[in-house]
């Protein structure tokens, strides 16, 4: 892989709060990966899998923060970013899909308003505009019937419905990263498959390199990716 990363890690430590005082959750991570790859992050339950994706897409909660490392995104150091720039560049440059689609998801706003949402938090488009991107955006995670899907709530779609609005709402500003936390795990064996195929797919029409968390390493069947392990 010859070009250049659009994400650069090194030596990230995340600290997290415990009754030892602040204990470092992620030791020393680092990663490269490029346009177009697949990285897919390995390692056991409990070593901090999650925590270096949130710290990645910069949504750690509370109690966890940053201590070390460098973050280059896109060719861009975020160290010593403004927060509001920081947030900015993030929310453009790094798409994320969590584990429980149902509990990312907000229950009580229409997959319609949630997708619009997420666009206009981002570019400046007209309500219309977005709402029109949503439509397209349900057909580029294969779901049909766009129009009625946008009135419905989370909870009157299926699990791997779910996930494929929450990989909407990631690919939503065209990220140059799509992180993925064990994207499948909540859901049957045979919906696993098919949002695996998915991601893979989006990848490669779109160029974006996608970071695949999974403790699995079975799952990753059919997906070609280079293997990464965390933890000790
Ligand atoms: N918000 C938090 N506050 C304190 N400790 C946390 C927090 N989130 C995670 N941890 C701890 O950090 C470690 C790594 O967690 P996590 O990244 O969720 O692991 P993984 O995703 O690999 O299963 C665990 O020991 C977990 O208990
Ligand atoms: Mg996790």
């Amino acid at each position: 892989m010859n070009a250049a990363p659009v994400l650069s890690v090194r030596d990230l430590k995340v600290g997290v709060r415990s009754a030892r005082g602040e204990v470092d959750a992620v030791r020393g991570l680092d990663l490269d990966v490029a346009r177009g790859e697949t990285l897919a992050l390995v390692g056991e339950s409990g070593c901090g899998k999650s925590l270096t994706a949130l710290a990645l897409a910069g949504l750690l909660p509370d109690g966890a923060r940053i201590r070390s490392g460098r973050i280059v995104l896109g060719g861009v150091s975020i160290e010593g970013l403004p927060e509001r720039r920081l947030r900015r560049l993030r929310g453009q440059r790094v798409g994320m899909v969590f584990q429980d689609p149902m509990a990312a998801l907000n229950p009580v706003l229409t997959i319609g308003e949630q997708i619009v949402e997420a666009i206009r938090a981002h570019r400046s488009v007209s309500r219309a505009q977005a709402r029109s991107e949503a439509e397209s955006l349900l057909a580029r995670v294969r779901l049909r019937e766009g129009a009625q899907l946008l009135q419905a709530f989370p909870h009157q779609l299926s699990g791997g419905m779910r996930q494929r609005i929450l990989i909407a709402i990631a690919i939503a500003n065209r990220p140059d990263v799509l992180i993925a936390d064990e994207p499948t795990t909540a859901l049957d064996a045979t919906v696993q498959a098919e949002i695996l195929a998915l991601l893979d797919e989006l990848r490669r029409d779109s160029g974006m390199a996608l970071v695949l968390i999974t403790h699995d390493l079975g799952l990753d069947g059919g997906v070609e990716c280079r293997g990464w392990f965390v933890g000790d």
